[in-house]
């Protein structure tokens, strides 16, 4: 018998549902993508660099002129100066930029914490790294810390935090004061935190983001990610980066050139000559979210879903107890999947331990009008 190193994974959600809902013919609303793609200018840009030979290894730590531009979009969202040079790094997609900092963190024994409901790389990269995950639910229902579970959970063994603001799949955020307290929390610890952002730039009704980049104390001890994927439409170039103190981004770089070496050269290219000319779109992006958002919300309206306006991410949860009380989420998604023609996530699946009464599923409004339109007809109908 093969001992497989990660026992308890198989296929994802995620490609369960999206499977499903390419079977059916159900709109699909399940994975976080767009049906839409990104700007013009971003794409033909990639083209010129592949014809114009653009086509060889990169530098390790990624491109400089993209470092650079992350390193401007940085100092202008938040006010900081982050050294491109020693602090930045270019990674194949945030997940990588995680797995890679899980490794970095946690030696075999340590132990790490995650508030649950969780993105799912995170536990299997702590578990390849030797090491076992903590879970420490939110609160419900609006998904906040529960600061004196999280307190309760930290032992002599705890080395990393596991921070994800705007968070998948709630939407909920995290208030600089979340971050003074768990600063409070951990001072004095041997704690470091990964911050996952890549829906830094998705927030809305005019909040800012809290960013650890932004919370000298909390990045000494972290590592922060986010993802061109999600900022600029192209979820499929699988692009990220990972913030990081001079330190620990040494040690990070250390796994990432054995993991990957690099990312795609031409696509760097293309995103450092796009954010260099156009840094209103980031700018842009939570009015052209928010309206998407708004939009779905008040077509849903006439459902019997109920919910709150997600603040942050481009998912929205929906309560549906009010429809199939009796069915789990995930009976619920298959249902809607097959039976209504559109897909969802069940929430359920970013727990370790769900709550039993938990009747909510993830909708992502990442789509055109006409898509959200006919999805929200359809709901209503439900
Ligand atoms: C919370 C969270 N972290 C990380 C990622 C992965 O980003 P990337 O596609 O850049 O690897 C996702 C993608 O869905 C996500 O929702």
């Amino acid at each position: 018998m093969f001992a497989s190193k990660l026992p308890n994974v198989g296929t994802t959600i995620f490609t369960r549902m999206s499977q499903l809902a390419a079977e059916t013919g159900a709109i699909n609303l399940s994975q976080g993508f767009p049906d839409f793609d990104g700007p013009l200018a971003l794409r033909e840009a990639v083209s010129r660099h592949v014809l114009e030979g653009r086509n060889q290894y990169c530098p390790m730590t990624g491109l400089p002129a993209l470092r650079q531009q992350v390193a401007a979009k940085i100092a202008r969202s938040y006010g900081v100066q982050r050294d491109a040079d020693s602090e930045i790094t270019i990674t194949p997609g945030a997940t990588e930029a995680i797995f890679c900092a899980v490794q970095a963190l946690i030696h075999p024994g340590d132990e790490a914490i995650v508030l649950d409901p969780c993105y799912d790389s995170y536990e299997p990269s702590v578990e390849l790294a030797g090491g076992r995950c903590v879970h420490v639910p939110l609160a419900l229902p609006d998904f906040a810390v529960d600061w004196q579970r999280l307190a309760a959970a930290i032992t002599p063994r705890t080395r990393l935090i596991f921070l994800n603001s705007p968070h998948n799949p709630s939407g909920a955020l995290l208030s600089r004061a979340d971050l003074d307290r768990l600063a409070a929390l951990i001072r004095g610890h041997d704690i470091h935190i990964i911050s996952d952002e890549v829906y830094e730039h998705l927030i809305f009704d005019g909040v800012q983001h809290a960013s650890v980049l932004a919370h000298d104390e909390l990045y000494a001890r972290a590592f922060v990610v986010s993802s061109f994927g999600k900022t600029y439409h192209v979820t499929g170039w699988k692009t990220g980066y990972v913030v990081a103190p001079p330190a620990l981004t040494a040690e990070l770089r250390k796994i990432h050139q054995y993991v990957n070496f690099c990312g795609v050269t031409p696509l760097q290219h293309a995103l450092a000559d796009f954010m260099a000319v156009h840094p209103e779109h980031v700018e842009e992006l939570p009015a052209f979210y928010q309206a998407k958002r708004d939009l779905f919300c008040e077509l849903l309206a006439g459902s019997r879903f109920t919910f709150k306006p997600a603040p942050g991410t481009y998912f929205q949860l929906a309560d549906y107890s009010a429809i199939r009380p009796e069915l789990d989420d995930v009976a619920m998604a298959e249902w809607l999947t097959r039976e209504h023609g559109v897909a969802a996530i069940p929430v359920s699946v970013f727990y370790r331990d769900p709550p039993a009464d938990m009747r909510l599923v993830r909708f992502c409004f990442a789509k055109r009008e006409d898509t959200l339109r006919q999805a929200a007809e359809r709901l209503c109908r439900v």
